[in-house]
């Protein structure tokens, strides 16, 4: 049988939330990854150190006997963040960064910054101490369409915010345009990007050609085909500024499946091999394991993972429910399957 043996990877970018859902979608991640940024956008969100502590060993709690699996916790930037906090959260070896949303931009995300342009000294001590500024780059503004969203963020906002602090560490989560791999491309190596597997794998018309496919709807909103070739060749490229970060966040099947449906794909049960579909898509398999398991923890500062782990080349189903969550490409054939 074929097989692919990689280094263990981190999931960068991940939303486990807390309570049952926990419970239910933390052993996924935990089988399959090292390690993995753990969103704080709960409600209400985790925006001091001691929250964080708090969710942290709610998440311990929550991994299965036998399994080893580290929660790298961010807290949640406002505009009322006190600059202290900043420190502490520096101090702390469990704290990895700062979530930025621009508020309303997505799922829990009323208490993000309203004016990104007004936060110059919590950039600045974030810069001071070094600890990554995560950004859901997306303006939201009710004139802006949904799908310029991104380019326009990066336009308005982060052109700004990289010439202003230079020495700022920044990943921008969830690229979805061309445009955002461009800038990546072009910006110091302080300055990096995750990738979804829903962005790599399908473009706009999964969600919304031949009826509405509420699991496909995510933010950013899947775009065009000429955007999800830049993130495939971005991701398969080798360059370490992209890793990945599969932004999994689950909401129950009846809150998608709904007259306004919460935005967020549920992929942490298959995670890997569905980038591996991905990669394998282009015959970039042997690019895998720097985007999955090498250049997130390098731009984190993190060890690398020593152990590893196998997919084999072997069919399966991704099953239609999941503990009333619904996963991404629910009912559908995988190629891939983690031993
Ligand atoms: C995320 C969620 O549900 O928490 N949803 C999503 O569509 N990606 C929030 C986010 O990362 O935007
Ligand atoms: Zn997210």
């Amino acid at each position: 049988m074929e097989t692919l043996t990689i280094t263990r990877p981190d999931d960068c970018h991940l939303h486990v939330r807390n309570g049952a859902i926990l419970k239910a979608v933390l052993p996924h991640t935990a089988r399959q990854f090292a390690r993995a940024v753990i969103m704080p956008n709960l409600k209400p969100p985790v925006t001091t150190v001691a929250q964080a502590l708090a969710y942290r060993d709610e998440i311990l709690q929550a991994i299965p006997e036998g399994v080893t699996f580290t929660p790298l916790m961010t807290l949640y930037l406002t505009a009322s963040t006190p600059i202290e906090e900043i420190k502490r959260a520096a101090e702390c070896e469990y704290i990895h960064a700062f979530k930025l949303y621009p508020a309303g931009a997505t799922t829990n995300s009323d208490a993000g910054v309203a004016d990104v342009t007004k936060i110059h000294s919590l950039l600045a001590a974030l810069e001071k101490y070094d600890l990554p500024l995560l950004i859901h780059g997306e303006v939201t503004d009710e004139d802006c369409d949904i799908f310029d969203r991104e380019r326009v963020f990066i336009e308005r906002y982060l052109l700004e915010i990289v010439a202003n602090f230079p020495a700022l560490r920044i990943v921008l989560e969830h690229v979805t345009t061309k445009e955002a791999v461009e800038f990546v491309e072009s910006a110091s190596d302080k300055i990096s990007a995750t990738i979804t597997p829903q962005h790599l794998l399908f473009n706009r018309n999964a969600m919304l050609a031949g009826g509405i496919k509420p699991h496909y709807y995510c933010l950013p909103i899947l775009k065009r085909e000429t955007h999800r070739l830049a993130l495939v060749r971005a991701a398969t490229s080798g360059n370490p500024k992209f890793f990945l970060g599969t932004d999994s966040a689950p909401h129950l099947t009846d809150l998608k499946e709904n007259s306004c449906g919460c935005a967020g794909c549920y992929s942490a049960l298959a995670a890997l091999e569905l980038y591996a579909e991905a990669f394998e898509s282009v015959n970039a398999l042997d690019k895998l394991e720097g985007f999955a398991s090498f250049y997130g923890a390098d731009f984190y500062g993190l060890p690398r993972n020593i152990d590893s782990v196998t997919l084999e080349k072997s069919d399966w189903i991704i099953p239609a429910i999941y503990d009333g969550i619904t996963p991404l490409k629910a009912g559908k054939l995988l190629h891939w399957k983690m031993g």
